[in-house]
């Protein structure tokens, strides 16, 4: 007999008839009640057991996280909370979970305990939630580039270029530790490593990207990303997944309009396509806040502050702006802040994003034409000579979502930049080979995945949004 899914039952009006489905049970009630839970929505379905003619034995059996197989009948439920429920005909243990073991009780655990059980806790309702929304999320990444006239392009993971200059990568190399060649000046000889050079795992796809664009128009990478900063927050991992949209033609204008237009359609799809999960994550959002104080409490409701994206304009303002700002605002003047905001060309920090967009603005805000020096080589110099036509997306609770830039698509301009941060031309050729033959005006993003997700589903911490989180001191699994 074919198998439904518990979704299907649900939303299934074949009453009387005979059901098959298969999964594991949430909680066993008065050795009756079973809730049954198969992944396919946050919503369980109730299996009533007929107790007086089932084996004492296989009814102890009926526990926590076992998986069960049950052929019965869909009738119209007679209790409250659920439309239809099994009345149970055949019940088959496909594997037991002892009680006693099993980690994960029918009760609340701390999100750390869960983390500690990664493997485990997407049996529950909250990372059940978190996790479909993910994947819907990816869909919805896909689908709007596709749909959008973007190819996807899979950029290499092992590469030996450092595309954000910031030089927080994991090397890759296949020399045991202490026994790695050395060369005459004494460091260490990877001509006679794999690849027979230095190589490390890539903190952007970017620079390869760029190559794409300039002969496929638009382009889009989706993959994992690799960053070695010891920052322990709860917005950083060493391992996370970004989305890099890149376009020929366009300006920093339309990279904005691009940017904006990409995340109100992802949150738009989500909004539309995970009622179920989303109103879970906010009712659990809602007893989280209750025991904030009411100073920390959100204004807005899951659900509505998705909808207030997905219908507001992200305010835009020019760094220069935003520094003003924030030099005369309260908290700077008060010493409120832990880096003060005096100078001009001052890197902002998260305490600033968080007060432009949370207190300030009280919207998604996108700040660009940031100061030269505080960005990377291969943002677009503006006339003014001290500005680069930059741009960060930055939203409520988050702080940076997005980075991006028009880049710098003049060749002498480019080579006098990297000649001034000491990049080596040779390493580049490729990428400088784009801006000899046929440049032209491109611009392009990265967007957080795992950030992303966190706003989407009101998560507090970026290691719950992702299956298996990678942070300083943390692999397991
Ligand atoms: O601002 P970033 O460093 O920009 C780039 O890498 C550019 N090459 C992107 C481009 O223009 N194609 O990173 C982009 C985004 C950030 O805005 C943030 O959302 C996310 O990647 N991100 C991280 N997410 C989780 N953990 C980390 N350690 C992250 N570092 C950056
Ligand atoms: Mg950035």
């Amino acid at each position: 007999m074919k198998r439904s899914s518990v979704k299907e039952l649900l939303h299934s009006d074949k009453f009387l008839q005979e059901v098959h489905v298969k999964g594991w049970v949430r909680t066993f009630r008065s050795n009756r009640f079973i809730a049954l839970n198969d992944g396919s929505t946050i919503n369980n379905i109730q299996c009533v057991v007929d107790f007086e003619n089932t084996d004492e034995e296989l009814l102890k059996r009926i526990t926590t996280s076992a998986a069960v197989s049950i052929t019965g009948t869909l009738v119209e439920s007679e209790g409250k909370g659920q439309s239809v429920e099994v009345k149970v005909t055949k019940l088959e243990i496909l594997g037991d979970s002892n009680p006693d073991e099993y980690p994960i009780q029918p009760k609340k655990h701390s999100l750390e305990f869960l983390r500690e059980n990664a493997h485990l806790r997407i049996r529950t309702n909250t990372f059940s939630a978190v996790m479909r929304v993910r994947s819907t999320l990816s869909f919805a990444v896909h689908k709007y580039f596709q749909e959008n006239g973007f190819n996807y392009v899979n950029t290499p993971i092992i590469t030996g270029s450092d595309a954000e200059g910031a030089g927080e990568m994991f090397h890759v190399t296949n020399f045991e530790a202490n026994k790695a060649p050395l060369n005459e000046e004494g460091n260490i000889d990877y001509s006679q490593d794999f690849f027979g050079k230095e190589t490390n795992l890539t903190v952007s796809g970017q620079l390869e990207a760029e190559t794409y664009a300039m002969a496929l128009g638009k382009v889009y990478t989706f993959g994992p990303t690799f960053r070695a900063e010891n920052s322990n927050t709860t917005r950083h991992l060493a391992e996370f997944w970004m989305i890099e949209p890149e376009v020929a033609f366009n300006d920093l204008d339309a990279n904005m309009d691009l940017s904006e237009d990409f995340i109100k359609s992802v949150l738009g799809y989500v909004l539309e396509n995970c009622k179920d999960d989303l109103t879970f994550l906010e009712n659990r959002l809602i007893q989280e806040e209750k025991t904030k104080p009411q100073a920390e409490r959100s204004e807005m409701s899951l659900i509505n502050k998705l909808n207030f994206v997905v219908d507001n304009n992200f305010k835009r303002v020019s760094y220069t702006e935003a520094f003003d700002i924030l030099r005369n605002c309260k908290p700077n003047k008060k010493k409120k802040f832990q880096f003060p905001i005096n100078e001009w060309g001052v890197d902002l920090q998260s305490e600033h994003e968080r007060y432009l967009v949370e207190k300030h603005f009280k919207c998604p805000v996108i700040l660009f034409d940031y100061p030269a020096t505080i960005k990377a080589f291969y943002m677009r110099l503006n006339d003014d000579g001290k500005t680069v036509r930059a741009m960060d997306v930055l939203f409520p609770g988050i702080g940076e979502m997005v980075g991006g830039s028009q880049r710098e698509e003049r060749l002498d301009v480019l080579k006098s930049k990297m000649a001034e941060l000491n990049i080596d031309e040779e390493e580049l050729w490729w990428y400088l080979d784009t801006r000899k033959f046929g440049t032209a005006v491109h611009s392009g993003f990265g967007l957080g995945f795992e950030r992303l997700v966190l706003f989407t589903t009101g998560m507090g911490n970026i290691r719950d949004v992702i299956p298996f989180p990678r942070t300083p001191q943390n692999a397991e699994f």
